[in-house]
C-alpha cells in the first residue's frame, strides 16, 4: 500500500563514494556518537540516504513497540541479515535469526520447545559444571584474558545442552570464526566486494570452512547413532513437514550455526561487561557478594536458589541495560509505514537503537549512565516505561533464548563470584558495536580468589553502603 506523509529529517543524502568512505571511518571510530548527535540534531526519528538507500532511524520506546509488535508484520529483517556476502547469513544461511515469513514461522515453532521452561530448567546443572571446571584453571592473582573464558564457557554450555556435544578440542578454531564473523560486519569491509580476497575475506572464509567442518561432523556423529537424546539436535533430525519430509542437512547446519553463535557471544559479552561494571563499583559488588554468600553459604548454587537472589538478577538486568551485547537491530519495511508523523518509504531500512533507548534520561532520569541495579528492585520494575528496555528486543521475534541466557548468567556470575573477584587491568575497555558490543581490545583482569580476608573487606565495604 502506498501512502503519502512528511519526510523524515536528516543530513543531506550522501552519494559519493568518498562521502560513503568517510562516513564509514567516523562510524568505525564512535557510532555510537554519530548515532546520538543525529538524535540530538533531528529528534526521535531521523534519516540518511545514503548511496540512494534510505535508512531510518529510531529509539523511541513508542516507535519500538510498532516496529516490533503492532505493525512486525510490514517490516523483514534487513541486509545486514540477509546478504549473503556481508550480512549474518554469510555464516547463518537461512536460520532463524535470519529467515523470514511461513518458512521462519515453521521453524520457531520446531523449535520453540526447546526452550520451554521445563527444558531449560533441565540445563542448569550442566551450566554449573561447566564453570566450575572452568574456574579449575584460574590462579590467584594472575592475570585472566576473561573475555576468552567467558566466550569458551558460554560456547561449551550452549552445546552441550542444546546438542549433548562437546567440542572443547574445538574451541579454538571456533573462537577464531567468531572474531571473523564479527570482523566481517566491519563497516569499511563493505565497501569491497566478497569476491576480492582481501584477508579479512580469506579469514571469513576460513572461519565458515572450519565451521561447517564441525557442525556437520556433529550431524553425521548423530545421523550414525540416531537413538533420542532428547536434545535440540535430535528433534531437528526427526522433524517431518506435513509431506513426511525431513530437513536437509543444510537446513540443521543453518539452524545449528545460529543457536550456536546467537547463543553464546551474547552471553559472554553480557558477563563481560558485568565484570567490568563490578570492577568500578565496588559498593555494588560488595553487596551483591553479600547476598551469594548468606544465601549460598558456600554451597554450589542450584536453580533453587536463584529466587533467593534478586539483587544478583538487578545486577544483570542494570548491566544489560548500559550495554546491551545486541545494541541494535535493524528490519527493512515491506510497504510503506508511518512511524509516528513520518513517511517510512518501502524498502527503507530501520535501526532500532536500545543503546540509545537503554540511556535514554526521559525513561531512565538524570543518572541514566549510572550503575544502579536498585533500578530493577521488584517494587520500581514496574514503573520502568514500556519498551524503553529490550535487551533481548520483543515481539514475535523475541529472543528465543532470553530464559535460558537469564538463567545461565544468575548461575555463572553466583558460581564465580562466590570463589572469585576481578580487578580490572588498564581502563574501562571502549565498548565495540560489532554484531554483538564486545569489549574493545578484549578484557584482561587480575582474578582474586576470595578468602576470609576478602570476606572481611566486603563487611567492610558494606558498612559505607
Ligand atoms: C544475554 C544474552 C542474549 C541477548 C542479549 C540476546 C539478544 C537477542 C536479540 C536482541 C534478538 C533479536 C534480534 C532481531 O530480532 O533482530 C535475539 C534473537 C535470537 N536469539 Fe538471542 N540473545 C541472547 C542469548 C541467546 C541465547 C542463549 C540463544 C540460544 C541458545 C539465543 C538465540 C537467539 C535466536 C535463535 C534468535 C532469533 C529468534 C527469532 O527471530 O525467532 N539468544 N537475541
Amino acid at each position: 500500500m502506498s501512502i503519502t506523509g512528511k519526510t523524515a529529517p536528516g543530513p543531506k543524502p550522501i552519494n559519493n563514494i568518498l562521502s560513503q568512505i568517510q562516513l564509514m571511518s567516523e562510524f568505525d571510530r564512535d557510532a555510537f556518537g554519530v548515532v546520538a548527535a543525529g538524535f540530538r540534531d533531528h529528534g526521535d526519528l531521523w534519516q540518511i540516504t545514503v548511496g540512494g538507500s534510505q535508512q531510518v532511524m529510531i529509539a523511541h520506546p513508542d516507535h519500538l513497540h510498532q516496529v516490533l509488535v503492532t505493525d512486525a508484520d510490514k517490516f523483514t529483517k534487513d541486509a545486514n541479515y540477509k546478504n549473503t556476502n556481508k550480512g549474518l547469513a554469510r555464516f547463518m544461511g537461512n536460520g532463524l535469526v535470519t529467515s523470514d515469513g511461513e518458512f521462519w514461522r515453521r521453524q520457531r515453532k520446531l523449535i520453540q520447545p526447546s526452550f520451554h521452561a521445563k527444558r531449560i530448567e533441565a540445563y542448569a546443572e550442566t551450566m554449573v559444571d561447566h564453570t566450575l571446571a572452568q574456574m579449575r584453571q584460574w590462579r590467584d592473582g594472575a592475570a585472566l584474558q576473561v573475555d576468552h573464558e567467558m566466550m569458551t564457557l558460554t560456547l561449551n554450555i550452549v552445546v552441550d545442552a542444546l546438542f549433548k556435544a562437546d567440542v572443547s578440542e574445538d574451541a579454538e578454531r571456533i573462537g577464531a570464526a567468531m572474531d571473523a564473523f564479527q570482523e566481517m560486519q566491519k563497516n569499511q569491509s563493505q565497501l569491497v566486494p566478497a569476491w576480492v580476497p582481501t584477508p579479512g575475506e580469506l579469514r571469513t572464509r576460513q572461519a565458515i570452512r572450519d565451521l561447517d567442518a564441525i557442525i556437520y561432523r556433529l550431524i553425521a556423529e548423530r545421523r550414525a547413532r540416531p537413538h533420542d537424546r532428547g536434545d535440540l539436535l535430535t528433534m531437528l533430525l526427526e522433524a517431518r513437514d506435513d509431506d513426511g519430509h525431513g530437513m536437509t542437512d543444510v537446513q540443521i547446519r543453518d539452524e545449528l550455526v545460529t543457536l550456536f553463535l546467537a547463543g553464546h557471544e551474547t552471553t559472554a559479552n553480557s558477563l563481560n561487561w558485568t565484570f567490568i561494571l563490578l570492577s568500578q563499583y565496588p559498593q555494588v559488588l560488595a553487596r551483591l557478594l553479600d547476598e551469594i554468600d548468606s544465601v549460598l553459604g558456600g554451597r554450589t548454587p542450584t536453580l533453587a536458589d536463584l529466587r533467593a537472589l534478586p539483587y544478583l538478577d538487578q545486577v544483570i538486568k542494570e548491566s544489560m541495560r548500559l550495554y546491551s551485547a545486541v545494541p541494535a537491530i535493524g528490519r527493512e519495511a515491506k510497504e510503506d509505514v508511518m512511524i509516528g508523523d513520518y513517511l517510512v518509504p518501502k524498502g527503507s531500512t530501520v535501526t532500532l537503537f536500545m543503546w540509545v533507548t537503554h540511556r535514554d534520561r526521559r525513561w531512565w532520569g538524570e543518572d541514566a549512565a549510572e550503575f544502579k541495579p536498585e533500578r530493577f528492585a521488584p517494587e520500581r520494575e514496574a514503573e520502568i516505561r514500556k519498551y524503553a528496555y529490550l535487551p533481548f528486543s520483543a515481539g514475535p521475534r523475541v529472543c528465543i533464548g532470553n530464559s535460558f541466557a537469564m538463567m545461565e548468567m544468575r548461575l555463572l556470575l553466583a558460581s564465580i563470584l562466590q570463589r572469585w573477584t576481578f580487578d580490572l587491568i588498564g581502563a574501562v575497555p571502549k565498548a565495540e558495536p560489532l554484531i554483538t558490543l564486545r569489549p574493545q581490545g578484549g578484557l584482561r583482569m587480575t582474578a582474586r580468589a576470595r578468602s576470609v580476608a576478602a570476606a572481611a573487606q566486603v563487611e567492610d565495604a558494606l558498612l559505607t553502603v
